[in-house]
């Protein structure tokens, strides 16, 4: 069964606090769910294997760690997931990154795809994929689902807010891929939204309500 990891790190706890009050505005909003991403991003990277490489100091020869194992990708489930990528380029600059384009509908809330362009040894790689909000589970299960059917072993999934109900389809669905989760809430409501969340992520990032 998939680890679930909730946040615990105090300040990505304050700074979700901060961007779910509603007077808070798409500037900040969106420089905000950036650096949410690269503190998760600190905190989902915790296990990547190390090997020991030499090198010389200008003072003398050591031997010091380095990353190994796989190479690293994130795929943004669009258009929201955008607000996370350089948050986790930040963190992770040599990454490669692909894009899954799906939006909600809003009468039956199924994910409807419109894009996929992901690197072309994706894999190969250990992929992060990222959308700050998982409400019924239906585009990121989906998106994930397009990524196993291009060869990808290897995923993680983040998002900043989560709803009980998407974890759960999550678990169903990919029991094999770990979730990172800023905050788990309390459940949705009748539009899907979670509660209390933080209203269309996707809005409040490209100001676009
Ligand atoms: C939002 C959000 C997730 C999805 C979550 O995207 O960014 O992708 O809804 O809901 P679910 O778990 O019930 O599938 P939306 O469809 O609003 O598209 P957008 O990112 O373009 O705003
Ligand atoms: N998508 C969002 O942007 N917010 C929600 O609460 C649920 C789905």
């Amino acid at each position: 069964m998939a680890e679930v990891h909730v946040m615990d790190h105090p300040l990505i706890q304050h700074k979700i606090n901060f961007i779910r009050r509603k007077e808070v505005g798409s500037k900040d909003f969106r420089s905000i769910v950036g650096e949410i991403a690269a503190l998760m991003c600190y905190e989902a990277t915790r296990d990547l294997k190390l090997q020991d490489v030499e090198i010389e100091t200008p003072i003398c020869k050591m031997v010091g760690k380095e990353l190994s194992g796989k190479k690293l990708a994130v795929v943004p489930i669009l258009r929201a997931g955008l607000g996370m990528v350089d948050g986790m380029l930040n963190m992770i600059p040599a990454a490669k990154v692909g894009h899954i384009g799906l939006y909600r509908d809003p009468e039956t809330f199924k994910p409807v795809e419109y894009y996929c362009k992901l690197p072309a040894d994706c894999d190969e790689r250990e992929v992060f994929v990222v959308d700050p909000m998982l409400a019924t589970g239906g585009s990121s299960s989906a998106a994930i689902t397009m990524l196993k059917e291009k060869g990808v072993k290897h995923i993680r999934f983040m998002c900043i807010l989560a709803a009980p109900e998407g974890v759960a389809r999550m678990q169903k669905d990919h029991p094999d891929v770990d979730l990172y989760i800023g905050a788990l809430d309390e459940c949705l409501n009748e539009h899907a939204y979670i509660v209390p969340g933080l209203g269309d992520a996707g809005d409040r990032i490209f100001g676009t309500k």
